[in-house]
């Protein structure tokens, strides 16, 4: 764990240099040079903008907002000619988007850990090199797991509720109770990084015993958290707590579902912090409001954001938040560093930091 901690704090360290050999020379008009030329989906953080600015490298545009999202329209029309793309998880790259952007695209950094957003098999007929933002957002995101969970099994947003509005009367004996960690088994679907880093966290609450679920044992990761490999269906029987951390692929789209609800106990608690794509959400809504299971924390949901109408926020056992796992001041600038280096490394055709074998 030591070891994990100081090489994440040299990677966080790396990425927020800039790996350009160029000396910086600000934004210099194409015409006047040969800078690659760059589209940048959203305002991100200023890391990342620094390193591309100061690269020498690129000439970049940007939608200059971090409140919406580019709309489609003007995507494609600003990524035409370009020769890399740094997009976040809100934009879809498909081959309509591809097509415009043209033969010239080469590199496509997203600055997201997901790359669902994606049409990963249209990026790799078109021989445009990916990169991702893996490991730097992993500490975030499991923190943030653990908040959630805690949040959702100790029913911290009706306590609070109560205590507001009055409904906090004399101390009662089985006022606001809630399922503890002590003494429980957890259950982590899809074991990577983040599922070991939220057990690490989750071991000094006395947990009992951890299990995961995965196409294939992963013994490496398994080791340090002594966590034993089910099936699906034991998973769902034998946990307390549910944590879904696996990627959304077409195998998990919707994965859990009506069949792992009914299977789970009558005071499981089931925690998103991956995609909403892999709930059911209709089947959770009522495993939830026939209190088939205790409670759900989501941070992802379909779509996002949640209109704020939807059945499930009517559930006082279902706890949403609105995609903030990795959202810390430190994360968020490491996230935006490695994806401006992963550009700037694709550009030059040298190793990214983080790519994704196509
Ligand atoms: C990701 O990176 O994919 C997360 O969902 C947001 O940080």
């Amino acid at each position: 764990m030591w070891c994990s901690r100081v090489a994440l704090r040299q990677l966080q360290r790396a990425t927020a240099k800039t790996v350009c050999k160029a000396p910086a020379e600000g934004l210099v008009h194409r015409e006047m040079s040969n800078l690659s030329r760059v589209y940048v989906t959203r305002q991100i953080p200023p890391d990342g903008l620094r390193i591309l600015r100061e690269s020498g490298q690129v000439e970049f545009d940007l939608w200059d907002s971090d409140d919406v999202p580019v709309p489609r329209k003007e995507l494609l029309q600003k990524v035409k000619g370009v020769d890399a793309l740094l997009c976040v998880l809100t934009e879809k790259i498909d081959a309509e988007l591809l097509d415009a952007a043209g033969p010239n695209l080469k590199v496509l950094s997203t600055m997201s850990v997901g790359f669902d957003h994606l049409t990963l098999d249209q990026l790799k007929k078109r021989g445009v090199r990916v990169g991702y933002t893996p490991d730097v957002l992993t500490d975030a995101v499991a923190e943030l797991t653990v908040a959630l969970l805690l949040a959702t099994s100790r029913r911290l947003i009706e306590a609070t509720h109560e205590a507001k509005t009055g409904g906090w009367g004399t101390w009662r004996t089985l006022w606001l109770c809630g399922h503890e960690l002590a003494g429980s088994t957890v259950g982590i679907l899809g074991l990577g990084r983040i599922g070991v880093a939220i057990a690490e966290r989750l071991a000094p609450f006395k947990v009992e015993k951890f299990l995961y679920s995965d196409v294939a044992p992963r013994p490496d990761l398994a080791a340090g958290i002594a966590a034993e490999h089910v099936s699906f269906d034991e998973l769902a029987r034998r946990s307390d707590f549910l944590l879904v951390c696996c990627a959304l692929t077409p195998e998990t789209q919707m994965i859990c579902n009506k069949e792992l609800f009914s299977k789970m106990k009558s005071t499981s608690i089931f925690i998103n912090t991956s995609r909403g794509g892999v709930v059911n959400q209709d089947h959770l809504y009522e495993a939830l409001s026939t209190h088939q299971i205790a409670g759900a924390g989501l941070d992802v949901t379909v779509p996002e954001p949640l209109p704020t109408d939807h059945p499930l926020f009517t559930l006082k056992n279902c706890v949403i938040l609105p995609h903030i796992a990795s959202a810390s001041y430190t994360t968020r600038n490491a996230m935006s560093s490695l994806a401006a280096n992963n550009l700037l490394l694709g550009l030059r055709g040298e190793p990214m930091i983080k790519e994704l074998k196509l």
